[in-house]
């Protein structure tokens, strides 16, 4: 099944990377001019769920831009068609395509596509995590104020929901540096790969968590909430880390 989680994540891959820089249709979403959808988020949707209804025509479907299918079976796949929507309709390219598989609510494969780098993460349960051919694993760094942190922000973020504003000057004043990629997808598989040292956000979705949670803990790190509970791919808030700083982590994101 690996193999056919590849093959559909570089086939839609291929569809965004050559509208890159061409002309499409963007759309705003739900009223809110920050919430963008392009025609190539959806023409990579459907190429991903008309893929899994021919190969695996039992399976259920949880993708983003609507394209659910539900059935009886035990098999589930969460789609983000296209993450990084934002960076993609101005031209910056870092985006990724997003696959994960769960079977009776565990995720058992899982795969992100970093379409303009063609690198592709992938991981299945109990088996590692991949970067292309390589092996990948988390960094082993102790020290928060040595480390390169990553976070997003929400559609909703003038609203500042959880304290979205008060935690990041928090982590900014005690980490070496803190980025935002815009991939949510991407900043779990560069914990993975030991670039990132820590991820946190909130209000994720299903479809940015289900591959990369996966991919993280493969390669050895941690994907909790900000309490350090375990978490399903519903729950919105999370925290990856490379295990080792995980618990300052904490601290710091409850001291607001
Ligand atoms: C978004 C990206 C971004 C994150 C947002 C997500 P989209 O996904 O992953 O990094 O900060 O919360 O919604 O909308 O580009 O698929
Ligand atoms: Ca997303
Ligand atoms: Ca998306």
């Amino acid at each position: 099944m690996i193999n056919d989680i590849i093959q559909i994540a570089k086939e839609a891959g291929g569809i965004i990377r050559n509208a890159h820089g061409t002309k499409f249709s963007v759309e705003v979403k739900s009223n809110n001019l920050k919430n963008l959808v392009t025609e190539i988020d959806k023409k990579s949707e459907k190429t991903i769920t008309e893929f899994i209804r021919k190969n695996y025509p039992t399976h259920n479907i949880l993708a983003e831009e609507g394209g659910e299918h539900k059935s009886s079976s035990e098999y589930l796949w969460v789609i983000d068609p296209l993450d990084g929507t934002t960076n993609f309709a101005h031209g910056l390219p870092i985006f990724s395509v997003s696959i994960g598989v769960q079977y009776k609510n565990e995720t058992v494969a899982g795969v992100v596509y970093d379409v303009m780098r063609d690198v592709l993460y992938s991981a299945e349960k109990g088996s590692g995590a991949y970067e292309n051919e390589k092996r990948i694993t988390v960094n082993s760094n102790h020290s928060i104020e040595e480390s390169l942190l990553v976070t997003g922000f929400p559609y909703n973020v003038a609203e500042n929901p959880e304290k979205v504003f008060e935690r990041f000057i928090e982590m900014l004043k005690v980490a070496r540096a803190v980025r935002r990629l815009g991939s949510a997808a991407i900043d779990f598989c560069y914990v993975a790969n030991g670039v990132f040292d820590g991820f946190w956000e909130v209000h994720l979705n299903p479809w940015d968590i289900c591959a990369g949670k996966l991919i993280v803990e493969e390669a050895g790190g941690k994907v909790t909430d900000f309490n350090g509970n375990s978490i399903s791919i519903f729950n919105k808030t999370i925290l990856s880390t490379n295990g080792k700083i995980h618990n300052k982590m904490i601290e710091l994101l409850n001291k607001v």
